[in-house]
């Protein structure tokens, strides 16, 4: 069994911290016999919403990590989780159409089905029935304080209390596979916190089951928006020449970096975040796409003037993404395969789910 290397895939490990939440005392009592968690061999969970195409910061930040990822890990899980994306309301049709965009987004990008379970988190119906078990575990303090509860249900008319219970799904996700790895971005680290708890509370008041899942944070930050360089690139952002799509033409790519936001504080190309934000992030995503320090990309294209090195970029920048949006279109042609793809990697998820569930409903007294 491949060990990973944590450098190698370039994340970084951040240990999460748990200390406060579970106010039930009876089970506050049996702490320090079972503090330990299960011991599991690696295994990787990440999940991510069919919401439209993904935009080069997903790829660079996310996905490409998975598919690096899929080399190093023995078991690899990721999931389309569409049971998240209903949190908020989403049209039949296009959830329906979007699911098979992200799964062939997902293949055209490199993730091998063979290797990795690819699946759609509704088929296997056991995420629903985990998160109803776990839910039972968890205070209503304990979600409400959740970042992410607090701002999105303020911009929702009504929100509704799937938004609320939302990390619980998520949670559950994690602990059916008993994955232990789990790649997310930054903003996901307080919800791994949850599911760290609920792993622990679990397996307190039940019995010993499951692993401590740990984060492994991408640097998403790192490619920001082509228009306001200071926020992160965005699905969100109503201005979509802020944002390269993976299905962008090779033209509109041309179109997106040509206009977007630089400065004029130097003819000569420079890497400078602070001062220089729009030019610094082109030489960010040049960096990531060609794996080059930036101060090496400044050196090799000292000549170019500010013009020419948008071209370079866009340049670059096609290089990758044009072969997946290609190989995106053929997939989207035979929605045959793609559901048989997504049905094989159902059943795969299925049979360990069901392992996991026997013994969960035999501790709880289900079964
Ligand atoms: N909540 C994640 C997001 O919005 C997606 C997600 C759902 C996920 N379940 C997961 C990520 C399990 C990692 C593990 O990006």
């Amino acid at each position: 069994m491949s060990v990973v290397t944590r450098s190698a895939c370039r994340l970084k490990h951040v240990p999460l911290c748990r200390k406060r939440y579970f106010h039930n005392s009876a089970v506050r009592l049996y702490e320090p016999k079972i503090e330990r968690f299960a011991q599991c061999p690696p295994r990787v969970f990440s999940g991510i919403q069919p919401t439209g195409v993904p935009h080069l910061g997903n790829y660079l930040c996310a996905i490409r990590k998975w598919v690096e990822m899929q080399e190093q890990y023995d078991s690899m899980l990721v999931s389309v989780v569409d049971l998240h994306s209903i949190t908020v309301p989403q049209d039949a049709t296009e959830l329906r159409e979007n699911i098979l965009v992200m799964a062939a987004c997902l293949m055209a990008c490199g993730i091998d089905h063979e290797k990795t379970i690819l699946f759609q988190q509704s088929s296997v119906s056991y995420h629903t029935e985990l998160a109803w078990i776990l839910g039972c575990l968890c205070t209503l303090p304990r979600l409400g304080r959740l970042p992410q509860w607090r701002e999105k249900s303020k911009t929702v008319k009504d929100p509704g209390i799937g938004l609320f219970t939302y990390p619980i799904l998520q949670t559950a996700d994690i602990l059916l596979y008993k994955a232990n790895v789990v790649p997310v971005g930054e903003d996901q680290i307080i919800h791994l916190e949850l599911a760290t708890d609920l792993a622990r509370a679990f397996n307190r008041t039940y019995g010993i089951m499951f692993p401590s899942p740990e984060a492994l944070i991408g640097d998403v930050s790192k490619v920001r928006s082509l228009k306001d360089p200071t926020c992160k690139m965005s699905k969100s952002d109503v201005n979509s020449m802020s944002r390269i799509d993976l299905t962008d033409s090779a033209d509109l790519v041309q179109s997106k970096i040509k206009k977007s936001t630089t400065d004029s504080v130097s003819r000569i190309l420079t890497y400078d975040p602070e001062n220089r934000p729009g030019i610094s992030n082109l030489i960010d995503i040049h960096s990531l796409l060609t794996d080059t320090k930036p101060e090496d990309i400044v050196h090799q294209c000292k000549d170019l003037n500010k013009v020419q090195y948008k071209e370079r970029v866009s340049e670059i920048i096609n290089e990758t993404i044009q072969p997946i949006n290609e190989k995106m279109t053929r997939l989207l042609n035979d929605k045959h395969y793609l559901h048989t793809v997504l049905k094989k990697g159902a059943e795969r998820a299925s049979e360990i789910a069901d392992r996991t569930m026997t013994e969960v409903k035999d501790l709880v007294g289900l079964r």
